[in-house]
């Protein structure tokens, strides 16, 4: 029985190595095959729209309509150019993956761009170039240019905080008469952005946009962008550790906000809302966040703002958002605390609430409840 024991173990010592060297052969002949593949396999089946009122295809934009490829709408690099005609051909690829893009030069894909010139930008925000000197916590402050009182407010109360981590500015349009009062205000405080298109309520997606493109282009280094409105109370500590909580969990591609499921477009006519069949076709909204507070990351508002390029302009700003967001397949997550009604007395709870009715409103309640809700950081 021992004997036969003492076989059977030195037979074990004899086939482990003798397996154990197959195997490595295995691997070796396995990973020689793969190696030998040319890294760059064109895959027929994958085409993108591409975009380019320029004749360097480097630069080009392409929208990948591939079902394959969820991230719709990427910026990639050129490698070569397979044909020139007006369907051209073009490999392009990025770190990982290599498309056959083709190139729809008939010009039916309407392309939609904002250009509009900074009248003042914020000093000492945002370093400029994505490096460590910028916030963690941003926040986008969408204000009518009218509403200096409101941005007083907001500077004085939850805006006014003395952690070198998050950072104020206020996003305005112009209006000519407003423009002395503007510059005052400006080298007083550093913390405007202002652009030069028509600031009212029909234009609120153009700022929407502008506000976008100006993260993406000087503050691509923060962290969590709060995008709200002038008419809010935030709990600026219960946001920060929320966002915090996240950031250690390594969420850090996120758009929070308060999601609408199911709302349906206005299709009368003399609503403020209205939308015609033209603008919008189907019966039901895609899920959109209210637009007044929302929170979302860097590589997001890059992914949008290349999807807008092809989405025709709509001036409910966060429905035009939902809309890209479904395109993109980026989810929204929803999130109560961003509360669509003005409950001061449930700062203890909320991330933020809407509509002080004045700005005499939100320093009262900023003065009864920012101790007692522990709402400063
Ligand atoms: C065309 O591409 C070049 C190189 O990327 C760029 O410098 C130039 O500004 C582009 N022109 C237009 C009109 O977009
Ligand atoms: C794309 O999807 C099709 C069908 O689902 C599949 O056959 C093909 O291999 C996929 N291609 C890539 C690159 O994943
Ligand atoms: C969309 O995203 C979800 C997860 O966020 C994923 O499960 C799903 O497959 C994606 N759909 C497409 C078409 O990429
Ligand atoms: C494209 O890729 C090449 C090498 O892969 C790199 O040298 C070049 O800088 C890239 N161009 C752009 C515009 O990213
Ligand atoms: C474009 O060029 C390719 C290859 O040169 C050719 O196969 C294709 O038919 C051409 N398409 C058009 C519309 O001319
Ligand atoms: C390519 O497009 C141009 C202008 O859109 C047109 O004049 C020309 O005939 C087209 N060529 C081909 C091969 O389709
Ligand atoms: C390259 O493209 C693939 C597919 O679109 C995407 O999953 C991947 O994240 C992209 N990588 C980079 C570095 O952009
Ligand atoms: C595409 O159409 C726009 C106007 O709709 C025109 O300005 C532009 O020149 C056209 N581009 C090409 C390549 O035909
Ligand atoms: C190119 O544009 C034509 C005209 O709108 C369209 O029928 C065709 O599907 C497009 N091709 C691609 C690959 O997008
Ligand atoms: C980024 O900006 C900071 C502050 O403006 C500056 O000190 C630094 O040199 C810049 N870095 C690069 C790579 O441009
Ligand atoms: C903004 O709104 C006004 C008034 O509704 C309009 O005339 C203007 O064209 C809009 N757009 C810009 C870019 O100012």
């Amino acid at each position: 029985m021992w004997k036969n024991f003492r076989i059977l173990l030195k037979a074990l010592f004899m086939t482990v190595p003798i397996l154990f060297l197959i195997f490595i052969l295995a691997t070796l002949v396995l990973n020689f095959g793969q190696q030998s593949k040319p890294e760059t396999s064109i895959d027929e089946e994958t085409y993108a729209r591409v975009y380019t009122d320029n004749s360097t295809v480097d630069s080009m934009v392409y929208q990948v309509v591939s079902q394959n490829i969820t991230e719709s709408v990427v910026q990639l690099n050129t490698t070569k150019v397979l044909s020139k005609n007006n369907t051209t051909k073009v490999l392009v690829k990025n770190k990982t993956t290599t498309v056959v893009a083709t190139h729809n030069n008939t010009n039916s894909t309407q392309i939609y761009e904002y250009s509009f010139s900074y009248l003042y930008v914020p000093v000492q925000v945002c370093s400029s170039n994505g490096t460590k000197s910028d916030p963690f916590l941003l926040f986008v402050v969408k204000s009518d240019v009218y509403n200096m009182a409101n941005r007083m407010a907001i500077r004085n109360t939850w805006g006014a905080s003395s952690n070198p981590g998050i950072k104020l500015v206020f996003l305005l349009g112009y209006l000519p008469v407003m423009k002395p009062f503007i510059q005052k205000e400006s080298n007083m405080y550093k913390d405007i952005i202002q652009l030069n298109f028509i600031d009212n309520y029909h234009n609120n997606t153009i700022k929407t946009i502008m506000g976008f493109t100006w993260v993406a282009t000087h503050c691509r280094g923060a962290n969590y962008i709060f995008f709200i409105d002038d008419d809010y109370i935030v709990n600026t500590k219960h946001i920060w550790n929320h966002l915090q909580s996240l950031y250690v969990a390594e969420k850090r591609s996120v758009f929070l906000g308060f999601v609408w499921k199911g709302a349906r477009p206005q299709r009368n006519t003399k609503s403020k809302w209205y939308i015609s069949r033209d603008d919008f076709k189907d019966n039901v909204w895609p899920p959109y966040a209210s637009g007044g507070s929302l929170v979302l990351t860097v590589d997001i508002i890059n992914k949008l703002l290349t999807q807008f390029k092809f989405m025709k302009p709509m001036f409910i700003d966060d429905v035009y958002l939902g809309i890209a967001c479904k395109k993109l397949n980026i989810s929204l997550i929803h999130e109560s605390r961003f509360s669509v009604r003005y409950r001061p007395d449930k700062m203890n709870h909320l991330f933020s609430s809407h509509g002080f009715r004045s700005p005499m409103k939100l320093v009262e309640d900023w003065k009864k409840f920012h101790i007692k809700y522990d709402m400063v950081i």
